[in-house]
């Protein structure tokens, strides 16, 4: 198929299928996959681009991740074939040759767009998978810091994989302000409640503001379902938000560098569960889901979730943690080849 088609736009760049065109022809190098672009400026692809090479070295990466195979520098504007390449604003501001290409399988549907069976569909299947993914991150030190709907893909066999490391971070790589502040937001459900915290603090927003703000903004995503499967209450959270305010010393000394130290490995658990918890609040008005698997896998799932939604992070479960109490209540514990084979010493040393 000739011309591409602009099939999203991102925060960073634009997305193109089928594939623009490289300076160095690269084309379909990767046959038998249906491949995508990436178009971003060059600072950008190259970070997500080193991420990418060592996401892709991680033991079983093609089964969790979709990254960048290939970087390359685009072909001039009048040698491009595809019509839609006016269509993506960046484009129109940019040389196209001072921009990069990353290209990269196509990895599915965003996990929010799908269109799943509900009566069906295994939260507990999809929750164990992306468990491990982010557990086989988060053990070799790579944090991916950006978890949304928009950021997994599920492909035509309900596989989901985690996408666009754009944001990535390593946990042995020192962190200050340029890579830990955002401009401040209360609504972005993937931000930890501590993260939210610290980087509004450092922000100099009151500590009494950034807790109601954060309370009012996500009272339909993350409040109510609290209380409708947790039972936890608005003062319960506000209680769990002054614990941890009285027991941080980074907090206390809005260190950013000393905050991520300390809890850099349940960064990723929290944005998790808030997708799946989104999820199960969203299907749980269908009885199709109610009465599907859902009806035998809601127990283990549940109890895992909560541990991984606490306000509190000196008490949130990390998702090697997470994957190892799902594991404990399964019909064959100590089987998970993730637990098996990488999580021992974490499990025994966090
Ligand atoms: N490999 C892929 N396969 C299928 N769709 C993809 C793929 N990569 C990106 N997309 C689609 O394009 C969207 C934007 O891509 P990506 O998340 O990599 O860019 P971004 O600019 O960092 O986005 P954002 O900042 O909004 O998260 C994704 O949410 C997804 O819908
Ligand atoms: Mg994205």
């Amino acid at each position: 198929m000739e011309g591409g088609v602009l099939y999203d736009r991102g925060s960073y760049g634009c997305i193109y299928i089928p594939p623009l065109s490289c300076q160095d022809n690269e084309k379909n190098t990767f046959t038998g996959q249906y491949m995508l672009d990436k178009i971003m400026d060059r600072e950008p692809a190259e970070e997500e681009y080193r991420m990418a090479s060592r996401v892709s070295k991680l033991p079983l990466s093609g089964n969790y991740f979709v990254v960048a195979k290939h970087i390359c520098t685009p072909k001039p504007r009048d040698e491009q074939e595809e019509p839609q390449i006016k269509s993506c604003d960046l484009l129109s501001r940019r040389h196209i040759t001072s921009m990069r290409i990353l290209r990269m399988p196509f990895g599915g549907t965003g996990i929010f767009d799908k269109q799943f069976d509900l009566s069906k569909i295994s939260v507990l299947e999809l929750f164990q998978h992306l468990l491990e993914a982010v557990s086989i991150l988060n053990l070799h030190g790579i944090i991916h810091n950006d978890l949304h709907g928009g950021n997994i893909l599920i492909d035509d066999n309900n596989v989901p994989r985690i996408i666009d490391f754009n944001k990535a971070l390593f946990s042995y790589e020192p962190v200050g302000e340029r890579e830990l502040t955002f401009i401040y937001s209360a609504s972005y459900s993937q931000i930890s409640p501590d993260y939210h915290m610290i980087n509004g603090a450092v922000q100099n927003i009151g500590e009494d503001f950034l807790i109601k703000d954060f309370i009012l903004k996500r009272s339909r995503t993350l409040i109510n379902p609290l209380r409708v499967f947790f039972g936890v209450t608005e003062n319960d959270i506000e209680e769990h938000f002054e614990n941890f305010i009285a027991k941080s010393k980074s907090y206390k000394n809005r260190d950013f560098q000393g905050w991520f130290s300390s809890h850099w490995r349940t960064l990723d658990s929290w944005s998790l569960a808030v997708i799946f918890l989104e999820i199960i609040y969203s299907f749980s008005f269908f009885p199709s889901f109610e009465s599907g698997k859902w009806k035998y896998e809601k127990k283990r799932v549940l109890s895992v979730l909560g541990k991984m939604l606490s306000i509190n992070p000196f008490e949130r479960l990390d998702c090697i943690q997470a994957l190892n109490e799902l594991d404990k209540s399964s019909k064959n514990p100590g089987e998970n080849f993730v637990l098996n084979k990488i999580a021992k010493n974490w499990l025994s040393i966090v």
